[in-house]
Order: structure tokens, then sequence, then C-alpha cells
């Protein structure tokens, strides 16, 4: 079936939401936007947008394919996909295995070390406020998720978490922590929650698991080298780009 592109819905700093003929689906737009810090750190990386096409489509038709819902429904090319329309919670789900990133400076905890059991922490999606950590207690009272929603968050994320390890390690790639965020499903009768937006280097930790080499979006954040390098190394590892989407992107 041929999709139309209709209206631009919304820019975002990684993404352009499109609407489409129907009411339940958009067309999500990849863009080579790199922005880190709240937009403050911003550069247009050639491929990048073509890699986090390829890669977000791969790691949510896997959790697709073990029942773990997400909004993908197919790619539609090199930077557009085609995802299920929901009601976005607001907020940035993460999970973190080993510590890193802002858990290590908040709470003094060397980066790189195990954790005793997966963390999963919330963040008030608000780029005004810079995404705070938020308490249930605070998702509770201001009513951005109920408490049942909550519940089934949590299962997701640990669910997602376990399988995404589980897949990564097969190929060497350790996954620290990531972050997904969860909508509402419209389509079907009684809630039902999915996983949106994307899930790829730009929204998780993944080192090397020999050498520690970091191959995600801390690369750009920490001016440590190329995340096209980086990205394309993990699509490398599972294999995944088809070889004229390889050589445009490198
Ligand atoms: P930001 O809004 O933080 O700048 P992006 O550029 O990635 O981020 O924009 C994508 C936007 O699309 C995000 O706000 C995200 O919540 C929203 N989004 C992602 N998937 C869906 C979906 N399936 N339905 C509705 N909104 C979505
Ligand atoms: P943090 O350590 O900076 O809190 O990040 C935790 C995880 O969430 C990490 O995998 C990167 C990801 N993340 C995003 O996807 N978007 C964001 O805006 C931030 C701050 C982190
Ligand atoms: N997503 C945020 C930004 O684009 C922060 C980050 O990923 O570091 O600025």
């Amino acid at each position: 079936m041929t999709i139309k592109k209709k209206k631009k819905l919304y820019e975002g700093k990684a993404k352009i939401l499109y609407s489409t003929g129907n009411s339940y689906s958009l067309i999500q737009h990849f863009k080579d936007e790199a922005t880190a810090f709240n937009a403050k750190k911003k550069e247009v990386i050639e491929g990048k947008g073509v890699l986090n096409n390829f890669l977000s489509e791969f790691f949510m038709q896997k959790l697709n394919s073990v029942n773990v819902p997400t909004h993908f429904i197919r790619r539609l090319n090199m930077r557009e996909q085609l995802v299920e329309k929901c009601d976005i919670i607001p907020l940035e789900v993460v999970v973190r295995n080993i510590a890193a990133g802002s858990l290590s400076k908040r709470l003094g905890i060397e980066e790189g070390k195990r954790l005793p059991r997966p963390l999963v922490e919330f963040y008030y999606k608000d780029d005004s406020l810079n995404d705070p950590l938020v308490t249930e207690s605070q998702i509770s009272t201001f009513e951005w998720a109920t408490e049942t929603e909550l519940g089934e968050i949590f299962e997701i994320a640990l669910r997602t978490n376990d399988f995404l390890c589980g897949l990564l390690s097969a190929v060497n790639l350790t996954l620290v922590d990531f972050k997904i965020e969860i909508g509402r499903s419209f389509r079907s009768e009684g809630e039902k929650l999915i996983i949106a937006d994307e899930i790829s280097p730009d929204t998780c930790r993944l080192w090397d698991s020999k050498t520690k080499k970091r191959l995600d979006k801390d690369v750009f954040r920490l001016n440590e080298g190329s995340i096209s390098i980086a990205y394309t190394e993990v699509a490398d590892r599972f294999d995944l780009l088809p070889k004229n989407v390889r050589s445009a992107v490198r």
C-alpha cells in the first residue's frame, strides 16, 4: 500500500513527524542532526539519520517478534519509517545495567561499575526544565501515568532490557543503559502501551564488551571521534545495512 506523506506535524531535534492518509499512523523521518546537553551542542553528521532509521527498525522489529509491542510498522525508505501513532507518556524511561552518564555524576558512582540489578529511572520529558529526574509518587500525583500503567512500564522496560542485553552480547556489545519512550496505543480496545520514538545508539550506551570502546552518542557528547563510524560498526555487527546503504553512509 502506498503511504502518502501529508502534513508536517512536528519537528524535533533528531526527527520529523508527518501525518499520513489515516488516523493511526505517522511517518517518522530521521534527520542528520546530532544534539547533546539539551541541544547546547549541535552538529550535522551526514548519514546519521539513515543509520538510526535502519538501527531503530532492527531493534524495534526484534522486540515486536518477541511480543514486546512497539510503534514500528515498516521502513519506507532510507530515512523514513511508518509507525503507529500514539499518545506519548511524558516520561523518558531509563534502564541502567552499569553506572555511567548522569547516574555516575549525580551519585558519584564510578563509571563502569556494574549495578547489583537493573535500575529503572524516570525523567519528565520537558526540554525547558532539562528533563528532570522524577519519582513514582510525582508521576502519580501529576497524573503523567496511572499506577497500573507504571507497573506495565516497569515490565516493558525490564523485558526490553533483558532482550536487548542478550541480542547485543551475542555480537560482543554491552548494553550499559538506554532510554525508551512509551505511548498509549489508540488502535486496540482497552489500553495498550507500546514502545515509541527510537531505539538506536542515540538512545543507548553501547560498549564493546572486551575493549569497553564506546559505540554510541557519548562519542559525540565527549568529542571522542565520529559517530557515523561508531554507529556503522554497531550496524555491521548485525550485518543489517544493504550494500548500497552502507557505501552511502561511509
Ligand atoms: P525531541 O522532541 O526531544 O526533540 P525528536 O526529534 O526525536 O525529539 O522528536 C520525535 C518526537 O516524536 C518526540 O517528541 C517523540 O515523543 C515523538 N514520537 C515518537 N514516536 C511517536 C509516535 N509513535 N506517536 C507520537 N509521537 C511520537
Ligand atoms: P544519562 O546518563 O545522561 O541520564 O542517560 C541515560 C541514557 O538515556 C543513555 O543511554 C542516553 C539516553 N538519553 C537519551 O536517549 N536522551 C536524552 O536526552 C538523555 C539525557 C539520555
Ligand atoms: N537528547 C538530548 C539532546 O538532544 C540530550 C542528550 O542526548 O545528551 O540534546
